[in-house]
């Protein structure tokens, strides 16, 4: 009896693999399914299931470009499918990109812009993905409703997105722990002690974890970005391929390409 059960086991899981993979192949067998516009797509999103409502978080003082340079990859998106944004706030009132503190804004320059939110936390509107971005707003003591709204609402999301330094706003919310997860490596030394429990990883230009995703830097949430479409959107390589061209941004396509670890001695953890 004993020698033959690791062969039913074998059995038993090649027919499973067999029939899942007949399905896959098969619409007609799966029933669920709708109707492909292109059999020969490369994208792996299945339509029915892409993230559509895709919210930001805007703190005080976020960094410009970890919010604008995904809004733009998924801007070009939604002219190809459906998408809504939502630009979260504690108020309506336009966010400050300026610095609370005097100290970190040294020469009282006024190069900041604000921008307008179109919901609050409190409205609290149903998401598939939310965006943390990062900048001084990363060190900013004043928090307290952005890391209630990130614990409320991180349950319900299908992913949720760090950009630079938001890693540390999401490691301070508690919701990366036991997370893989990786952030600016200039700010690594600042950003990592703020989420103890989480499992940091360098080198990476992004890092996925299941529903949670990381970007390195401000503008390596441009390549997380095309990477989540790429892989969550039908037809996501050719409209990675079409909007990286459009932009003439050149993709970086391997996470684990990330000089900057090196460049600010950032220990290698993985
Ligand atoms: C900073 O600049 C603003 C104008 O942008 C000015 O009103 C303010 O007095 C300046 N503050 C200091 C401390 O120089
Ligand atoms: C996929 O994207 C390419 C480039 O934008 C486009 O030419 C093609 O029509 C798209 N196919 C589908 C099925 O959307």
């Amino acid at each position: 009896m004993m020698p033959t059960l690791p062969g039913v086991k074998h059995l038993a899981k090649g027919l499973t693999v067999l029939l899942a993979s007949l399905s896959l192949a098969n619409p007609v067998t799966a029933g669920a399914l709708p109707p492909r516009s292109d059999s020969k797509s490369c994208g792996n999103g299945n339509e029915a299931d892409s993230p559509r409502r895709i919210g930001f978080l805007l703190p005080r003082a976020f960094d410009i470009i970890d919010i604008f340079g995904p809004l733009e990859v998924f801007q070009a998106l939604s002219r190809k499918t459906h998408l809504d944004m939502f630009l979260l706030a504690r108020t309506l009132e336009p966010v400050k990109t300026e610095p609370a503190s005097a100290s970190m804004n040294q020469f009282n320059s006024s190069f900041y812009p604000t921008f307008n939110p179109t919901h609050t936390f409190a409205d609290n509107p149903p998401l598939d993905v939310l965006v943390i971005p990062g900048g001084a707003a990363a060190r900013s003591p004043d928090l307290g409703p952005e890391i209630e709204y990130i614990k409320k609402v991180f349950p319900s999301l299908k992913y949720f997105i760090t950009i630079c330094t938001g890693a540390g706003i999401a490691a301070q919310s508690g919701v990366l722990d036991g997370h893989r997860a990786t952030t600016n490596k200039a700010a690594w030394n600042t950003m990592t002690p703020m989420g103890p429990k989480v499992k940091w990883v360098s080198p990476a230009r992004w890092v996925e974890d299941g529903k949670v995703w990381s970007s390195s830097g401000v503008t390596a949430g441009i390549d997380l970005a095309f990477e989540f479409v790429r892989q969550k959107y039908e037809n996501g390589s050719a409209i990675v391929e079409s909007v990286s061209g459009s932009i003439e941004h050149t993709v970086i396509t391997d996470w684990r390409d990330d000089p900057w670890a090196a460049k600010f001695n950032v220990p290698v953890t993985n």
